[in-house]
C-alpha cells in the first residue's frame, strides 16, 4: 500500500498546497485550510500504465439534440431547458430549509408516475422521515425507490447492478461520504471526490443525476465551487423564508438558457406551481401610496411585474443609511448620485430604504427607472398612477436608456390590467416601431429630470 499522503485542500475555493496557512493565497479566505489525507493514490497502485491511445474526430457530423424526458412539472422542465438529459449531472443547491427535498421528491414523483424507474438516495434524513415527507406530499404510492445511505461505493454498487434507472437523486451531497479519504463528509475533498465517482457513473450509464448541494451563509455552494465544474446544470433554489414563493433558478446549463426561473409557492402539500408569477407578486399591492412604483421586468424569457418600495426617512447625522431587499446595493448608491446631481432630488440626510416586493431579486438595469420613480414618488410624498408600470435603464448623465424585449413587458402589463407605461424614448431613427398593445398608453421618459418632474410641486420643477 502506498504511503498515505497529507495535503491541505481550502474548504473554500479548493486550492490544494503542500503547507498550511493561516490564510488561503488563492482566495484570500482565511482560516479555510484544512488538511486532508489520502489512504492512497486514487487509480490503480502501483506503476502508471501507459496511457491509451485518444481517437480524434472532424468537427463535421451529426450533433443530435440530446433527448430529454420531461419531468412533468413545466415549472422546472422550463429551468432544465426542456427535461432532464440522460447522463447529466444537475446540482440543486439552495438554503438548507428552502425547500430541496421536497422540490425533489416531487419531481422524483412525478417522473415515476410516468413509469420511470427512479432511484432517491437520502443521506440525510431516514427513511421514516421520507416516508412522512411522501405521505404529506400524496406521493407515497409512488414507484420510488428509496434507499438511506451515505457510503457512495456502496450507492455505486447498487448503480452499477440497475442499468435502467432514469433518475438518480442524491439528498445530499455534502452528507455523502467515501473511505479512500479520510476528511469528514461535507469538505471539499469528500464532496468532490464523492461527485467525481457519481458523476463517473453517470457519464457511462443513462441516468440523469441529480445532486443536492447546501449553501452556506455568504451564498456559495458549501465546499467547493469545483463542483459547478463537474456538473451540466446548476440550479439554485432560493426564496426568502418568511415567504412563501420559492424561485428555481438555472446559473448554469449546458443543454439550455441560464435566465430562466420557476416559480414555485410552497403550501401545505408541497410546492406548488406558480404560472402566473406577475400575479402573485402584485397581489398585496396597495395603490395610492407614496414611493410604490410596479416595474415590468424579465426573468429570463418570461415577463415578471412586481412591485418596488422605497422609504425616505430623515436622518441628520452626516451619515445616511441605505438598505436594500432584492436588488444591487452599489446600483442603488449610484442611482441616489444621479437623481441628486442632475435632477437636484437631495438625498444627503436621507435614509432611504428599498424593497422588492414579495421576496424576488432583481439583477436587470432595466428596473432603474421603477426605482427611480419608487424614490422620487416618496421624496415628493405623491403616489405612482396606479396603473402605470416602469421599465428603463438610466445612465450616469441621467438619459433614460433602451432595454431588450420592450414588447413583452407591455403584453404582460396590459394583460394584468395596466393601462400606461413609462419607458426609455424611441430612438428617432433605425428603430423599428414598437408594437404596444392595445389600451396600452405609452408615456416615454427620455431623462430622470422628466420622471421627476411628474411627482416635484410645479414650484421646485425649475429650480
Ligand atoms: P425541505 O424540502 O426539507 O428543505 P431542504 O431539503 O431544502 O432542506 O423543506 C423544508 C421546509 O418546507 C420545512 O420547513 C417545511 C416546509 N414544507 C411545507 O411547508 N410543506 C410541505 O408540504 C413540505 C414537504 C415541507
Ligand atoms: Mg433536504
Amino acid at each position: 500500500m502506498a504511503k498515505p499522503v497529507t495535503r491541505f485542500v481550502c474548504q473554500s475555493c479548493g486550492a490544494v498546497t503542500m503547507k498550511w496557512a493561516g490564510k488561503c493565497e488563492t482566495c484570500g479566505e482565511w482560516n479555510t485550510i484544512e488538511e486532508e489525507v489520502l489512504a492512497g493514490r486514487p487509480g490503480p497502485a502501483g506503476k502508471a500504465s501507459a496511457g491509451k491511445r485518444v481517437s480524434f474526430v472532424g468537427l463535421a457530423g451529426t450533433a443530435e439534440p440530446p433527448p430529454r424526458a420531461p419531468v412533468g412539472i413545466p415549472e422546472l422542465d422550463r429551468v432544465l431547458g426542456g427535461g432532464l438529459v440522460p447522463s447529466s449531472v444537475v446540482l440543486v443547491g439552495g438554503d438548507p430549509g428552502i425547500g430541496k427535498s421536497t422540490l425533489l421528491l416531487q419531481a422524483a414523483a412525478q417522473l415515476a408516475r410516468t413509469g420511470k424507474r427512479v432511484l432517491y438516495v437520502s443521506g440525510e434524513e431516514s427513511i421514516e422521515q421520507v416516508r412522512l415527507r411522501a405521505r404529506r406530499l400524496g406521493v407515497s404510492d409512488t414507484s420510488i425507490e428509496l434507499a438511506a445511505a451515505i457510503n457512495v461505493r456502496d450507492i455505486i454498487a447498487s448503480l452499477e447492478q440497475t442499468k435502467d434507472a432514469a433518475l438518480v437523486v442524491i439528498d445530499s451531497i455534502q452528507t455523502m461520504w467515501l473511505d479512500s479519504i479520510e476528511s469528514a463528509p461535507g469538505t471539499v475533498a469528500q464532496v468532490r471526490a464523492c461527485s467525481f465517482e457519481l458523476i463517473r457513473l453517470a457519464k457511462t450509464g443513462s441516468f440523469s443525476l441529480v445532486l443536492v448541494g447546501h449553501v452556506t451563509k455568504d451564498g456559495s455552494l458549501a465546499g467547493p465551487r469545483v463542483l459547478e465544474h463537474m456538473v451540466d446544470a446548476v440550479l439554485y433554489f432560493e426564496g426568502d423564508r418568511g415567504h412563501q414563493f420559492r424561485i428555481l433558478r438555472a446559473v448554469k446549463n449546458r443543454f439550455g438558457a441560464t435566465d430562466e426561473i420557476g416559480v414555485f409557492e410552497m403550501t401545505e402539500r408541497g410546492l406548488a406551481e406558480v404560472p402566473n408569477p406577475s400575479a402573485l407578486f402584485l397581489a398585496e399591492r396597495r395603490g395610492n401610496i407614496a414611493g410604490s412604483a410596479v416595474f415590468a421586468g424579465l426573468e429570463g424569457t418570461r415577463p415578471v411585474l412586481v412591485e418596488v418600495q422605497a422609504l425616505l426617512a430623515p436622518n441628520p447625522s452626516g451619515s445616511p443609511r441605505r438598505s436594500v431587499i432584492g436588488w444591487d446595493g452599489g446600483r442603488l448608491g449610484m442611482l441616489l448620485a444621479v437623481l441628486e446631481t442632475r435632477a437636484g432630488v437631495r438625498m444627503n440626510q436621507t435614509d432611504v430604504y428599498l424593497n422588492i416586493a414579495g421576496g424576488l431579486r432583481v439583477n436587470e438595469p432595466a428596473a432603474d427607472l421603477a426605482i427611480a420613480a419608487a424614490i422620487a414618488s416618496a421624496a415628493f410624498d405623491k403616489p405612482t398612477s396606479p396603473g402605470m408600470v416602469y421599465f428603463g435603464e438610466i445612465g450616469l448623465s441621467g438619459e433614460v436608456r433602451q432595454v431588450a424585449q420592450a414588447e413583452a413587458r407591455l403584453k404582460e402589463a396590459a394583460k394584468l390590467g395596466f393601462d400606461s407605461a413609462a419607458l426609455p424614448r424611441r430612438l428617432a431613427h433605425g428603430n423599428r416601431k414598437l408594437a404596444a398593445p392595445e389600451g396600452l398608453r405609452l408615456e416615454e421618459i427620455g431623462h430622470i429630470t422628466d420622471l421627476v418632474a411628474r411627482f416635484a410641486p410645479e414650484s421646485t420643477k425649475n429650480g
